[in-house]
């Protein structure tokens, strides 16, 4: 193939270069030049920006929102139900979808599983950069997956890929991973911002083109940000990442950007020696083992996307030799902790301002929701006063700044749930109540202020 005329432009001042350099000779930035495609190899094949892909006039025309015509979008089940539950119900047709994570942490292993689910019906196509053909079927094989309908290549030149995935006409193609994945067109190394964006591009225009869905494997950097540019993120329908805490069989799989769905929702599967299985019941796994009440500690109901999740939330108040005592928030957000331990001097009259405070959510959950307020005061004065809270009890509620507890959203719910795992008495806001003062064997004390649920705590 002819090379394609390039260019280096610099990302921060947009200047151009015929050949690479450190610095930009424009702005005197350093190590901003990167190389982009100006002019396709070949001016044929519509392969341009002005191809006809999906039907489309050639010439875009203004149309009334009302006319126009919807495509309703095909929802391909995955056959991993906490995937399809990621995914906003199932894999859009032509859709493409990132899926982040550590090196180590399974989503190899998870695309495995999907695609090998999906085969029967849909035909799959798995692109391995990293892995022999062998590893790849020896790890099926080892997982007990069936293959049929499943194909494998071992490339990474991703014209070479298209030019057969398009002769194997696959409705799934899977990706292993994007670092490795390099065009023709560009001279940079595999892996460079320039190389990862390209291929990407390419697979998507590929997508849309022919209704293939695509899975992107994506490693994750240690700053978070996928390794490669952040670009990505912007071109494909999807993110997903794939997050677990070190030296714990338990995954999260997150939606950080859906065009199909709802973002926040959560999956949960456990690692094990036949792959990844399903957690249907994740409330149990994030409550520790021992339910024999430990200072400290404080039970919440949060809500992950559409489901409600019981977590604990743990704090550690201890006397600090420092002039300003450390307030660490893991899980949770670190200003609001530090709000929090002001509204609980003021309005319940504990200070803490010679203690350092920890709180942690267990199991690695972060906890965005202003419900988390009420549990994480009753934990740090669990701690502080060495006595922990009665046992089965579940709280959760915003704190004002007034001392007041203000209602949560789906407050009923989130009963349901802890009268579901045997809890047997909530501290909740008034509002979030039931008058009847009940949920099944739950026995709901609706407070209004601070003080009285920290009273209601203390016995
Ligand atoms: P992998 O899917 O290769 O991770 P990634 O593609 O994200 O880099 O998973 C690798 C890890 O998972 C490896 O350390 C071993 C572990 N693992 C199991 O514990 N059980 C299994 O059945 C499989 C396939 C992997
Ligand atoms: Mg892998």
């Amino acid at each position: 193939m002819a090379k394609a005329k390039t260019a280096y432009v610099c990302t921060d001042c947009g200047a151009s270069y015929p050949k690479w350099q450190g610095q930009c000779e424009a702005c005197s930035a350093w190590n901003t030049l990167n190389e982009i495609v100006i002019e396709p190899a070949s001016s044929s094949k519509g392969a341009s920006r002005h191809s006809n892909w999906a039907g489309m006039p050639e010439q875009a025309r203004v149309t009334p929102l009302g006319q126009v015509k919807q495509e309703s979008e095909t929802r391909l089940s995955t056959g991993i139900g906490e995937l399809d539950r990621v995914l906003g119900g199932g894999l859009v047709s032509g859709s493409v979808v990132l899926v982040g994570g550590d090196p180590g942490i399974g989503k190899s292993t998870l695309l495995l599983q999907a695609i090998t689910a999906m085969a029967p019906q849909f035909p799959g196509l798995y692109v391995t950069g990293e892995e022999s053909l062998s590893q790849v079927a020896g790890r099926a094989q080892r997982l007990g997956l069936g293959v049929d309908g499943v194909s494998a290549l071992a490339e990474t030149c991703v014209e070479r890929i298209l030019t057969q995935a398009a002769a194997a006409k696959p409705r799934l193609v899977v990706a292993d991973s994007i670092q490795t994945l390099w065009s023709e067109l560009l001279t940079a190394a595999p892996g460079s911002v320039s190389q990862v964006r390209e291929s990407a591009a390419k697979l998507v225009r590929f997508a849309k083109e022919t209704g293939t869905a695509v899975f992107l494997v994506g490693h994750v950097t240690k700053e978070g940000g996928i390794a490669g540019p952040r670009v990505l993120e912007h071109m494909v329908d999807a993110v997903l990442y794939f997050e677990g805490e070190a030296g714990s069989r338990f995954r999260l799989l997150r939606a950080f950007k859906n065009r199909f769905g709802a973002v926040n929702e959560l999956g949960v599967f456990a690692m094990g020696d036949k792959g990844l299985r399903e957690v249907a019941n994740p409330s149990a796994i994030f409550l520790s083992g021992s339910r024999v009440p430990q200072p400290g500690s404080a039970v919440m109901v949060t809500r992950e996307g559409t489901r409600p999740l019981m977590v604990e939330v743990q704090a550690l108040v201890d006397q600090s030799p420092l002039a300003n005592p450390r307030r660490v928030a893991l899980g949770l957000e670190q200003n609001r902790l530090a709000m929090l331990l002001a509204v609980l001097h003021r309005h319940g009259g504990v200070g803490v301002f010679d203690q350092d405070v920890f709180v942690n959510v267990v199991g690695g959950i972060r906890v965005q929701e202003t419900a988390a307020d009420l549990p994480v005061l009753l934990a740090v004065l669990s701690s502080l006063r060495d006595r922990p809270l009665a046992e089965k009890t579940v709280a959760f509620g915003e704190v004002g700044l007034s001392g007041e507890l203000r209602p949560i959203p789906n407050g009923e719910e989130r009963l349901k749930e802890a009268a579901t795992h045997g809890f047997r008495r909530a501290i909740v806001p008034k509002a979030n109540a039931p008058k009847s003062g009940r949920v099944g064997e739950l026995e709901v004390l609706g407070v209004e202020r601070l003080s009285e649920a920290m009273d209601h705590a203390a016995n």
